[in-house]
């Protein structure tokens, strides 16, 4: 009895919580002893969220409608998932990503190098994820432009409310250390943001994967 006594307050003490609560029942909320995932940090919107969406919103940015031409870059295969901070996948999370293309310009009206804009490319594109909280693009390595590191934008929607705006930046990419927006998220929370751009082997065209899995910090039934 003691021994019992002794060691929930150990317990307890462990946890943070006061001798005081030893005794009273402690109903504690779902989840609370769930590790919790590092949430995704939030970064800049920017200017470039498309000021008129594309008639083909879809998650493959290499092509446009059914034009037969697709774009120029590097084609990635980019995929992740949308977790709450204990770790469930989030379904029904629409996922919105934006990028410029092969030649730094954005689909925006105020774009910079709009008179070399690859037409083929779709520059926006949207995934919502089914139960296992996955998403899927198909769209190309970003590229610098001035000013800025590679980057892609990203968007997750639940229920239609914005819930996390960020980007994701290309590991060990020797402009990440110029770049202001980058470098204005503390160190330690930078992990997170840096993806691997990897080669498949047995690609004849050099395609890419890249996975970045998102925390929003939410619970599932959200
Ligand atoms: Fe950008």
């Amino acid at each position: 009895m003691e021994a019992n006594r002794l060691s929930r307050r150990l317990f307890l003490a462990r946890l943070g919580l006061g001798a005081a609560a030893v005794g009273a029942p402690i109903v504690f909320p779902r989840g609370a002893f769930a590790e919790e995932l590092a949430r995704t940090p939030p970064q800049t919107e920017g200017p470039f969220y498309p000021d008129k969406l594309p008639l083909d919103t879809d998650n493959d940015l290499l092509v446009v409608n059914d034009s037969t031409t697709p774009a120029v870059g590097e084609v990635t295969h980019l995929t992740g998932r949308i977790l709450s901070a204990a770790g469930d996948p989030l379904r029904n999370a629409m996922v919105e990503i934006w990028q410029c293309d092969q030649n730094g310009a954005y689909l925006h009206t105020k774009t910079s190098n709009a008179e070399r804009r690859d037409r083929n490319f779709q520059g926006f594109g949207r995934f919502l994820t089914g139960s296992k909280g996955e998403y899927y693009f198909r769209t190309i390595k970003p590229v610098p432009y001035p000013g800025r590191t590679p980057h892609i934008h990203f968007k997750i929607k639940l229920k239609g409310r914005d819930t996390l705006t960020t980007q994701c930046y290309i590991k060990g990419h020797p402009q990440n250390e110029s770049d202001g927006i980058f470098k204005a998220i503390p160190p330690k929370d930078r992990p997170p943001l840096l993806v691997d751009w990897v080669p498949i082997r047995e690609s004849r065209i050099g395609e890419l994967t890249a996975k970045f899995d998102i925390v929003v910090g939410l619970t599932a039934e959200v």
